[in-house]
């Protein structure tokens, strides 16, 4: 089975980016990234040291507005304004989960949709829905971005997604039904009748749904090319963390019957960092008046 690295497919995409960030900076454009934090959530926190890490390796500027676990939601939303109105701002991401007395979807919906990198804001959504995506979701387009570059045509294949989140499963249905990758697009979820039976119709499965090592070998076909999008931590007291990440699909139970699969880590996580990078990028670009910049 080939490995399909996110790890070195990010890498590619990130000199791709670092070349297109310079040619900005000699048009005195410099893309930058506000990433809001409420609350002490360590892996809320290691995401964000990660994006942040990854703006200064691309040679980004990149903003951190910190906030305390008991922030109200009109002081998130105060922030939410003042980068909305900062020119020199070209996009915003507000780290989820947020505490409970904020409300995400109120937050999504205060960014503006030309600085919503993230492509969870209504409008966004409604244009890649259009098909006519001006920022991509990022999980989703690092998922084609993995089978384009290893050279997976998606055109006319049977894709069967399991999950239907509004950040994973639903998009990458949509972006894989439109006319650009041409798959014939099956989206199932907890309540899918005889999942494995679908599954194995599968020349390319997408899992995205949380939980470790969901699918075995009676999900897949012999030959298909699997994509695990999960990200789950497990106990584990041989390692040195007591824990470890693992993904939806056993890994080794599917080894002889797939052609192709990420693995985890380091397989679509990755990916996702990268498209981030690529959406502010295009906001920068689309905030000086530029064309899309494509990958
Ligand atoms: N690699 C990355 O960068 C990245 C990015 C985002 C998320 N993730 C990971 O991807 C996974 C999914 O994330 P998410 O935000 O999409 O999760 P989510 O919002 O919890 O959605 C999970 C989906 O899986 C479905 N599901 C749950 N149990 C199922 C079952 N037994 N059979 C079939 N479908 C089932 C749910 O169905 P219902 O709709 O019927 O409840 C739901 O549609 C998580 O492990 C997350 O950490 C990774």
């Amino acid at each position: 089975m080939k490995i399909l690295s996110g790890t070195e497919t990010s890498k590619e995409i990130k000199e791709e980016l670092k070349k297109e960030v310079l040619n900005l900076k000699s048009m005195n454009i410099e893309p930058t990234l506000a990433v809001i934090l409420v609350g002490d959530d360590p892996a809320s926190a290691v995401y964000v040291r990660n994006k942040q890490r990854t703006c200064t390796e691309l040679g980004f500027q990149s903003i951190e507005r910190k906030m305390p676990e008991d922030t109200k939601q009109e002081d998130l939303l105060a922030v939410v304004k003042e980068l909305n109105d900062d020119p020199a701002v070209n996009g915003i991401l507000c780290q989820v989960p947020l505490p409970p007395q904020c409300n995400e979807q109120e937050v999504i919906q205060a960014i503006l949709p030309e600085k919503d990198v993230d492509c969870f804001h209504p409008y966004n959504y409604g244009l890649l829905a259009a098909g006519i995506p001006k920022f991509m979701p990022c999980t989703p387009f690092g998922v084609l971005q993995i089978l384009k570059r290893y050279g997976y045509e998606t055109k006319g294949k049977n894709v069967v997604i399991i999950g239907r989140s509004n950040i994973v499963g639903r998009p990458l249905s949509i972006l894989m039904s439109l006319k650009e990758w041409n798959a014939t697009v099956t989206v199932c979820h907890s309540q899918t009748a005889k999942l494995a039976e679908v599954c194995r119709s599968a020349d390319i499965l997408i899992s995205a749904i949380g939980i470790p090592n969901f699918v075995q070998a009676h999900y897949v076909k012999k030959g298909a090319v699997v994509i695990d999008v999960g990200i789950n931590r497990v106990h584990d007291p041989s390692h040195p963390k007591g824990s470890r990440l693992v993904g939806d699909v056993d890994f080794e139970a599917i080894k002889d019957l797939a052609e192709a699969a990420t693995p985890v880590p380091g397989g679509v996580g990755p990916m996702t960092i990268a498209m981030l990078m690529y959406n502010t990028i295009n906001a920068a670009r689309f905030q000086e008046g530029l064309e899309k910049f494509e990958l």
